[in-house]
């Protein structure tokens, strides 16, 4: 914890939405460890379901069997040694959840209005004592919508393809620029038009092009926004 008392006063709740690629998790993660919160990376909630589906043969478009597995399905981030894991039925599936199979698979089932009940009723609970950046889609506009504090983070897709690549190939996951492209485009369609939840700004959220700037100047930026919410 090496945030000054300004920032240490009250624990309030932290909303970062935007689409993927923006930056949102590592921001999120840098803000939480640096204030001293839980840091949920909600995303991760909605693909440990596309997991669990893959694995089962089901497919992601069968609503009527995802709605009817869903009470069999424990999903639970755990903060360990700061590193935040995604465990689904006691297993930790942190690493197998980043496949492009499972990106896809988890944009679609985030459409399905039970499938995002569930989740947002598990993320409220998270949430309910403050101390809290989660980030997502629908945060600062559903989850949270009385978060004290709300940014969206944005980027081109240019930049956020090439962030993507970056991280899937330094994971060891063989994928094209193109493809990560495409599949990026495919989400984003997906994810903003879709009608329950649909990503958006709030209107009391905070916008930010991340595309020319450094991780460490959003931060920055973020951080100010933090100290003039808690002042
Ligand atoms: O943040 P991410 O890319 O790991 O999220 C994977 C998918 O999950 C995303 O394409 C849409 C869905 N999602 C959602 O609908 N609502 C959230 N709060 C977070 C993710």
């Amino acid at each position: 914890m090496n945030g000054n008392s300004a920032t240490q006063k009250k624990k309030i709740k932290i909303a970062i939405d935007g689409p993927s690629g923006s930056g949102k998790s590592t921001i999120g993660r840098m803000l939480a460890s640096h204030l001293g919160y839980i840091y949920i990376d909600s995303g991760a909630m909605y693909r440990a379901l596309a997991l669990y589906l893959h694995r089962n043969n089901i497919p992601f478009k069968d609503t009527e069997k995802i709605i009817e597995l869903l009470p069999d399905v424990n999903i639970k981030i755990e903060n360990r040694d700061g590193i935040s894991l995604i465990i689904l039925n006691g297993e930790n599936v942190s690493s197998q959840i980043r496949e492009p199979i499972i990106s896809q698979g988890a944009s679609i089932v985030s459409t399905i209005p039970e499938v995002r009940r569930f989740m947002v009723k598990l993320q409220r609970e998270m949430g309910k004592e403050g101390g809290i950046v989660m980030d997502g889609r629908d945060i600062g506009t559903v989850v949270f919508p009385d978060a004290e504090l709300k940014i969206y983070l944005d980027a081109s897709i240019m930049a956020r393809a090439n962030r993507r690549f970056l991280e899937l190939t330094q994971k060891g996951i063989k994928t094209s620029f193109e493809e990560v492209k495409e599949e990026l485009e495919i989400r984003d369609k997906r994810d903003k038009n879709r009608e329950d939840s649909p990503l958006k700004r709030a209107e009391d959220a905070v916008y930010i092009d991340t595309s020319a700037l450094s991780i460490e100047e959003v931060f920055e930026k973020i951080l100010k926004e933090v100290k003039r919410v808690l002042n």
